[in-house]
């Protein structure tokens, strides 16, 4: 009776070879499958967690890296799954931020063996023998893998991240209408789940954290640039035409490289800046009070902010190889309250966008009364 049962089982189409191979041995020696059994599956699944640890309730005890084992048999895939696993079976303290399990929320953020990357979406690494698991880089720690999002969200609100007309909405009460083509420039943005992966992984925001906005809040202030059922797109452009909200930005991508959902950051921040080296949305120059400054050559060489850059009393010669230094040295000239008596000249540049700005600002400049 016994053995017809485990001979069906056998035979029935659903049972996958790793079950057969069980029923037949326990046909064969019940008792030995059960003493060999276990030794092999934790000799080969057995995998350590290094997890960082910091409970801001013992701040005499510095931050640490904790290990835990645990059997891969018994968990999910994922990362997250091991986690909840330790916190479940071996370690209630551990405190870490999930939500969705299916990366939408965005909350399970962490940095996994030195990458970014959702803890729910990152699979346990097959080959590696341990996994190393600490927050975000460079936020402030609340504890262990939780950080503290409150100026990410606050860089976020800044750049007013919702729909805003002059003119009343066409349908009041309804929606605004929008074509294929101009919905799909929404493409590659509007996917955003705002976890900071990228924000966190841009060496200009760890350098800059309050002062430059970082990939993500800029993705979503061009976002609602290039919407079409927006009125504000001059506005929001000149609300971070600014060295530090913006132009931190040294597209070294490594924000793209970090995102979970496959976008490119510093694409889109790349489209804000060429919209505003081709004067959309800014009157930086015209008037051309920000670009009234004198300055010796002494004093600018000697500025912080400078690179590449000499000027005479009534000549600025940029030899800069990037817009970013030329705009640091209007921004150090612009500090110490120089003023510009007569002309930009440029000498060397390295791209377009730079020669576009310099030649729009010397035109620009040329208006000036001398
Ligand atoms: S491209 Fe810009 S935003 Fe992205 S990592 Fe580099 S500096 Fe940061
Ligand atoms: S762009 Fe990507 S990495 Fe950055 S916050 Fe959005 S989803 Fe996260
Ligand atoms: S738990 Fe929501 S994205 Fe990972």
């Amino acid at each position: 009776m016994a053995s017809g049962l485990i001979r069906r089982a056998i035979s029935g189409p659903k049972v996958a070879p790793a079950a057969r191979l069980v029923a037949m041995r326990l046909h064969a020696s019940e008792t030995e499958a059960q003493k060999v059994e276990p030794k092999v599956s934790e000799s080969t699944n057995m995998r350590k967690f290094q997890i960082y640890r910091w409970n801001p309730d013992q701040p005499s005890e510095k931050p640490k890296l904790k290990d835990y084992e645990i059997n891969l048999k018994d968990c999910g895939p994922m990362v997250l799954d091991a986690l909840i696993k330790i916190k479940n079976e071996i370690d209630p303290t551990l405190t870490f931020r999930r939500s969705c399990r299916e990366g939408i929320c965005g909350s399970c953020a962490m940095n996994i063996d030195g990458c970014n990357g959702l803890a729910c979406l990152t699979k346990i690494p097959e080959s590696a023998p341990d996994t190393m698991i600490t927050p975000l880089p460079h936020m402030y720690v609340v504890k262990d893998l939780v950080v503290d999002m409150t100026n990410f969200y606050n860089q976020y609100k800044s750049i007013e991240p919702w729909l805003k007309r002059k003119s009343p909405s066409p349908n009041p009460g309804k929606e605004i209408p929008q074509s294929k083509k101009d919905r799909a420039k929404l493409d590659g943005m509007y996917e955003c789940i705002l976890c900071a992966c990228c924000s966190t992984s841009c060496p200009s925001y760890w350098w800059n954290p309050e002062s430059y906005l970082g990939p993500a809040a800029l993705l979503h202030a061009n976002r609602w640039i290039v919407d079409s059922r927006d009125e504000y797109t001059n506005e929001r452009l000149e609300a971070i035409n600014d060295e530090f909200k913006l132009y931190r930005c040294h597209t070294i991508l490594n924000c793209a490289r970090a995102c979970p959902k496959g976008l490119n950051p510093g694409k889109q921040i790349q489209n804000i800046k060429g919209l505003q080296s081709r004067g959309v949305g800014t009157n930086f120059v015209q008037g051309s009070s920000r670009f009234s400054f004198h300055v010796n050559t002494q004093d600018l060489q000697s500025s912080q902010y400078v690179t590449g850059a000499t000027m005479t009393a009534i000549q600025l010669v940029v030899t800069a190889t990037s817009r970013n230094s030329h705009l640091c040295a209007r921004y150090a000239a612009e500090k110490k309250g120089y003023e510009l008596q007569d002309k930009l000249v440029m000498h060397e540049t390295r791209n377009n966008s730079t020669t576009n700005f310099l030649a729009f600002a010397y035109a620009e400049l040329m208006k000036l009364p001398q």
